[in-house]
């Protein structure tokens, strides 16, 4: 196919690289041009998020952006003349959903022969997914990455008024640009971004190259967006980065993320969360600033992967089963209440019987709050995925629903710990499925319904609970 000028196909080798060359932190590289502003008047978009919260906070910039430049939000592909997707690389299966999607969305064109798509985050980030869009999905009118997101006005330009098809992804370790816009989705709930890109280099995952090295924004900035947010009558605020306790490192600062957590509990803003903790380098340092603060939420997201140290070992994951064993042990012990949910994996490449059943009995030791299990999925360009596998795709998913099945038992278990006691509930608001039912989360970060009251959404309220099943709790507000 014949390539235009200007377009940079992604390249996962180039992204690998690290340097020892410290960050940009740009504060007003961010601008939108006169002549560009106005350029969705009149317009509608519709953005679709997958994946993880970092892609969730993406979202809220470009949403932030594009109505800068007085696009209307819409909620349904069908109203729309732009269509922007915020893919997710994690899995295969979350990659061949937004292909799916966008392939069955080409229909729109029929009818409106104007309507642009454009598709950003991780699968962007990918050599084999931006030639293949390139190739065969025709319809694709733009297409950036995570590093070139500040650009979305002027690439946007070039496709509408200069009529071109744009691509602009740079395979690079990535700087910090602190003065995008954002629109926020929620009212009292909010994703503050502390740090961006992982170093971890996990063997089977894809993260470091989709994202970029591991750049922690300055305190000072983050300090003071969680003060507006407070201000702006946010109640909870979720730290974000691939591995908060890496904060800092980069800056050579004095505190790292305990630090960090902890000015942040002194704003005193009502919940603080954060995700997602290393086990590697979790400290006792931020085992005790959790500990001391009411307001930073006992609830630990602290992924596993394996229960098995030699899996562990190739996965890359720096810690064995008995080195996450001891950490999990000292965090119940000095937060006796804290919740903690994890990660896992199944089939990594030739993962034994006896492996995944260390991976069981890891999970009967820890009696997770809750989890999130993955059958392994290959990704190109990682250490992992040129490994010989010979476990049948069958095994692995047995071996799913085998540790689903014990889980989800100890969910319920944990659940059922509530029973008759009064918790704090951050009100979401009404219920999915039937408004005269309220939901909203405890300190733990449980589902809790409740039957509708004069509660306001981002009220905190205490509730009995009176019934529990595997994923949530039922109540009534006292
Ligand atoms: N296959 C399956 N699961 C993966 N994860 C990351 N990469 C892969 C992969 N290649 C899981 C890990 C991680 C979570 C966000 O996704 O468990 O913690
Ligand atoms: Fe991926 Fe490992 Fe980084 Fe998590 S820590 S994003 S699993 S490389």
């Amino acid at each position: 196919m014949k390539k235009q000028p200007g377009w940079a196909l992604p390249n996962l080798k180039d992204a690998q690289v690290r340097t020892t060359k410290e960050a940009v932190i740009e504060k007003s590289l961010f601008q939108i041009p006169e002549q560009i502003r106005l350029l969705g008047q009149g317009k509608k978009y519709y953005l679709r998020t997958y994946g993880c919260q970092a892609n969730e906070r993406d979202s809220e910039t470009l949403a932030g952006i594009l109505e800068e430049m007085n696009f209307t939000a819409v909620e349904h592909p069908e109203d729309a003349d732009l269509i922007l997707m915020n893919t997710c690389a994690i899995r295969k299966n979350a990659e061949d959903k937004v292909l799916g999607e966008i392939g069955s969305l080409k229909r729109l064109k029929r009818k409106k022969p104007d309507l642009l798509f454009g598709l950003c985050g991780c699968m962007a980030q990918e050599e084999d997914v931006v030639a293949k869009l390139l190739e065969t999905y025709r319809h694709v009118n733009l297409i950036f990455g995570t590093h070139n997101i500040h650009r979305l006005p002027e690439l946007l330009y070039d496709v509408m008024v200069n009529g071109n098809r744009s691509v602009e992804v740079l395979s690079k370790e990535g700087d910090v640009i602190e003065n995008l816009p954002v629109r926020r989705f929620g009212k009292h709930k909010a994703w503050v971004n502390i740090m961006y890109g992982c170093d971890k280099f996990c063997t089977y995952c894809i993260v470091p190259y989709t994202r970029g090295k591991e750049r922690s924004r300055m305190m000072e900035d983050i300090l003071e967006e969680v003060r507006i947010l407070k201000a702006e009558g946010f109640k909870e605020i979720t730290l974000l980065g691939q591995n908060v306790n890496s904060y800092g490192k980069d800056l050579h600062m004095e505190g790292g993320f305990a630090g960090l957590l902890e000015e942040t509990a002194k704003i005193g803003i009502e919940r603080i969360r954060f995700t997602t903790s290393h086990p590697w380098d979790f400290t006792d340092e931020m085992i005790d600033v959790i500990a001391r603060y009411d307001n930073i939420m006992p609830f630990i997201h602290l992924p596993v992967q394996s229960g098995d140290s030699d899996i562990l070992k190739i996965m890359g994951r720096r810690y064995t089963r008995e080195q996450y064993l001891t950490l999990f042990h000292k965090i119940k012990e000095r937060i006796p209440y804290c919740a903690i949910s994890t990660d896992i994996i199944v089939g990594f490449p030739n993962e034994t019987e006896e492996q995944f059943q260390n991976t069981l009995s890891l999970v009967d030791e820890c009696r997770f709050d809750n989890a999130f299990t993955f059958i392994y999925s290959p990704r190109e360009g990682t250490p992992a995925a040129s490994m010989a596998d010979n476990v049948e795709l069958a095994v692995k998913q047995r071996r799913l629903q085998e540790l689903n099945e014990r889980w989800n038992l100890y969910a319920r278990e944990k659940n059922e710990e509530y029973l008759g006691s009064v918790v704090k509930v951050l009100v979401d608001g009404e219920s999915k499925k039937n408004p005269e039912v309220f939901s909203g989360y405890t300190e733990t970060n449980k589902l809790v319904n409740f039957r509708r009251t004069t509660a306001q959404s981002g009220d905190i309220v205490s509730v009995k609970i009176t019934a529990c099943k595997t994923f949530s709790l039922d109540g009534e507000q006292i």
